[in-house]
């Protein structure tokens, strides 16, 4: 079969499938197009003004208004735009400000930290000593244990901002621990950047020293990552993302970065981002009203961690049962798991891809419907058949504007 028959294959399945991954979006067809301009042709090793080839009067533009946009848009002294992702962004700021040997404070990656916030299986983890501190039985991060953690070891960086954690961050708090024992702050906003962006979440941006993001989550922009912060840090991020992780950007990916942030800027990306926090307090409370558990107590994000235990069923089960459905989520840890993480006891959600096409509260309560029965009846093919004909159906009528 030939690659762009598989590429439509996959459109079709975007289209007749309702996505609830709470890191996935559909992006705009300005942001597509950007991605798949001419600019995929260009080398521009460097930074604007100071470019190691010639031909770059245009890009030159391009990522400096993408610069310009972000750091007007977050508040911020210097932003990077270069990071190839996530977790090359997390690893160029590592590698800006520690040395091998130092102290990270992160949180506990079961409660919600990331594995490029030092996973055993990551290079960082073989690099830097991470110290954890976890959330508390009411399911808010333990700033109490931070405080304590930090007097301790005296990390040389503390770090939030996470992946499953469904709570907003008291950074301020945390600039004030820091302060105290001279550390530097870092927060991972990959997962908000949109609704900070919005206004509608704290915004770390003008308090701690650097911020990373990830720029295709609830942001809707390209896969890609950024790195902003204090003008103090500028020099050592950008020599540390150029020459010292990577070589060339890739231009067209800043290029469709560029189109995200000027969509950000719009009303519609306001109103976008309420409605991604309507639906997903919809969401919970259809969930709880079906006797399911939510890690963290809650939400005050996109996000949502359930605690599938009181169901009797594993996070790999309901994945699977799901996709069958129609349905696409991830199995996930939940804090402390007892559970192994290859079948774990959480299954996390999220609702930015649902509300870019435009469904809203009425069919949020219709997949937790759908959720409780799948759930309830994990092994019957006839019911799990059905369902998959009425989430096509549902999916069919929201396409992602202008797919
Ligand atoms: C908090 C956080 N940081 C970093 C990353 C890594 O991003 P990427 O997959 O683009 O490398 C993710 C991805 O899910 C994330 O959730």
């Amino acid at each position: 079969m030939k690659t762009s028959e598989l590429i439509n294959q996959e459109e079709k399945r975007q289209l007749e499938e309702i996505c609830l991954i709470a890191s996935e979006n559909h992006t705009s067809p300005g942001v597509r197009q950007a991605l798949g301009s001419v600019l995929v042709n260009k080398y521009a090793e460097g930074y604007p003004g100071k470019r190691y080839y010639a031909g770059n009067k245009v890009v030159d533009l391009i990522e400096q208004r993408a610069i310009d946009l972000a750091k007007k848009i977050f508040g911020a002294d210097h932003a990077n735009v270069q990071p190839l992702s996530g977790a090359p962004a997390n690893l160029a700021v590592y590698s800006a400000i520690l040395e091998p040997g130092d102290t990270v404070l992160g949180m506990d990656l079961s409660h919600g930290g990331h594995l490029t916030h030092g996973h055993p299986v990551t290079l960082p983890a073989k690099l830097y000593k991470f110290i954890r501190y976890k959330t508390t039985s009411e399911g808010k991060i333990d700033y109490d244990q931070i405080a304590t953690l930090a007097k301790k070891h005296k990390p040389k960086l503390i770090l939030v901002g996470y992946s499953s954690y469904s709570r907003d961050i008291d950074y301020q708090r945390v600039q004030e621990i820091a302060n105290q024992v001279g550390a530097i702050t870092m927060a991972d906003i990959s997962h908000i950047a949109g609704l900070v962006a919005a206004k509608l979440l704290n915004n770390p941006v003008p308090l701690f020293d650097i911020i990373t993001s990830t720029t295709h989550k609830t942001l809707r922009g390209p896969r890609g990552g950024i790195i902003m912060c204090k003008q103090k840090w500028a020099e050592q991020i950008d020599k540390a993302v150029f020459p010292g992780l990577q070589g060339g950007p890739h231009q067209n990916q800043i290029a469709a970065l560029t189109v995200a942030l000027e969509e950000a800027q719009s009303d519609n990306f306001k109103t976008y981002a309420e409605q991604i926090l309507e639906n997903s307090t919809a969401l919970a409370i259809a969930l709880e009203a079906r006797d399911f558990k939510l890690a963290f107590n809650g939400t005050e994000n996109h996000l949502m961690l359930i605690d599938l235990r009181n169901k009797n069923v594993g996070g790999l089960e309901v994945q699977l049962a799901l996709e069958q459905a129609g349905i696409i989520a991830n199995m996930n840890v939940i804090p402390d798991d007892p559970a192994k993480p290859t079948n774990p006891s959480g299954l996390r959600l999220g609702t930015p891809a649902i509300t870019t096409r435009g469904m809203g509260e009425d069919e949020v309560r219709q997949i937790a419907d759908w959720l409780e029965q799948i759930v309830s009846n994990i092994n019957n093919v006839e019911l799990i058949a059905d369902v998959k004909k009425q989430t096509k159906d549902l999916a069919l009528s929201f396409p992602p504007p202008l797919q």
